[in-house]
């Protein structure tokens, strides 16, 4: 059932044995929601560039790239689970849809860029829930400094002009060290250069979170915006963080981020300085009272008529439909097992958005027969109008029979 090429953005590619991107997400490929006016993602794009207004403001790199670029060359070891056929989806062995936005950083180091942004469409298989979707939107931020006297210098008037500007603030950080033994300075950064390029990093994104969520998460004296700073690891960065803001008794997780690795990674001699990558999604869901990632992707004038260019608003939600569950329940084949994502990514491909939850009830291996049996409650739901029986009957036949035919599975 495979065609022989794929045409993706008017380019056409050999398929082969490992291609497994569906039709569902190549869909969304030319979408590019980040640059649509009006749109809540592109708003989130603006205000954050405008936090950035002397840097340089990328976002039309196309999102097909080697694995080289998207991994090999930020230094992911050859077994990372990222890799996997599982986890990324691949036009074929040469040629993926990016994971992440950092795909692109040595790309734009190269060019002698020293300060950007770039936003765009990345594309990861995972699980169906209301805020999972296989495609989503990044941002990354990177600036470099000369790694000398006149580069610190910069460095740290830049420190202390936004020190000031925290120190009025309603804001509590709570901070770990730039550098610690298990987060380590990298073996070619001077340690006192490192130190000012992660303090800068932070005073950075710390003022960032301040203008994002300064508004929303403490607006009173009474109660502050809370943000934190937690180790991290990433192939490419040493140190690492990421960074977490206080929300609705829950911290959440906005970004990745840290002094980035040129050793390993581009050829920028005598440069020290850090990159961060954040996911518009999460944070515009919790700026615009947003409560499903599907909605980011209707066409309806409801969703849509709602927002205005460069205006955070409150979104009012137009009612919701009523679900319908429908259970599946198979005997996996018998030569390979079956990914809990390939079940997710042909449910996508046959009900589109009217998917709004799949959950994994039962997985179990018969004691006898080792033969492996799963079932997967799928629920039905459309962000725009009620579903009929009929039509959800007809959507979950489809599913049934192309999990015969393409998975090779055994209906119970
Ligand atoms: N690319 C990382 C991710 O998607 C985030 C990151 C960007 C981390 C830049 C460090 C530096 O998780």
């Amino acid at each position: 059932s495979l065609p022989k090429h794929l045409e993706i953005l008017g380019d056409h590619y050999p398929t082969d044995a490992i291609t497994n991107v569906t039709p569902a997400i190549l869909e969304k490929v030319p979408l590019r929601l980040h640059a649509q006016p009006s749109h809540p993602l592109s708003t989130l794009r603006g205000l954050i560039e405008s936090h950035y207004p002397d840097f340089a403001h990328l976002s039309s790199l196309s999102p097909l790239v080697t694995p080289f670029k998207n991994f090999d060359e930020l230094s992911f070891p050859k077994d990372h689970p990222g890799r996997a056929v599982t986890d990324s989806y691949y036009v074929n062995k040469d040629m993926m849809l990016r994971t992440h936005t950092s795909a692109h950083e040595v790309e734009v180091f190269r060019r002698g860029e020293t300060k950007w942004l770039l936003t765009a469409d990345v594309y990861r298989r995972d699980e169906i829930d209301g805020s999972h979707y296989p495609v989503f939107h990044q941002m990354e931020g990177a600036r470099i400094f000369n790694a000398d006297a006149s580069g610190m210098e910069e460095v740290e008037e830049n420190n202390a002009r936004l020190s000031q500007q925290l120190a009025r603030s309603n804001i509590v950080i709570e901070d770990i060290p730039h550098i610690s033994p298990t987060n380590p300075v990298q073996p070619s950064h001077d340690p006192r250069y490192s130190e000012l390029v992660a303090l800068n990093l932070k005073l950075s994104l710390n003022t960032l979170m301040l203008k994002l969520f300064g508004g929303v998460a403490g607006a009173s004296r009474q109660d502050p915006l809370r943000v934190r700073w937690i180790e991290a690891y990433f192939p490419f960065t040493s140190p690492s963080f990421e960074v977490e803001v206080f929300f609705q008794g829950k911290w959440l997780e906005i970004l990745g981020c840290g002094v980035a690795g040129f050793d390993c990674e581009v050829d920028v001699p005598d440069k020290i300085g850090w990159a961060f990558g954040l996911g518009l999604e999460r944070i515009a869901m919790i700026l615009y009272s947003i409560p499903d990632i599907r909605l980011f992707w209707s066409l309806d004038s409801r969703f849509i008529s709602q927002f205005e260019d460069g205006k955070i608003t409150t979104f009012r939600p137009y009612s919701k439909y009523p679900s319908c569950f429908k259970d599946v329940s198979f005997w996996s084949p018998q030569e390979r097992s079956l990914h809990e994502n390939d079940f997710c990514d042909l449910v996508r491909d046959v009900a589109g958005d009217l998917v709004e939850d799949v959950q994994k009830i039962d997985d179990f291996v018969h004691p006898k027969t080792s033969r492996r049996s799963m079932c997967f409650r799928i629920n039905y739901r459309s962000m725009d109008r009620s579903l009929s029986n009929g039509e959800v009957n007809e959507i979950q036949s489809q599913v049934v029979s192309r999990l015969t035919d393409q998975l090779g599975v055994e209906i119970r």
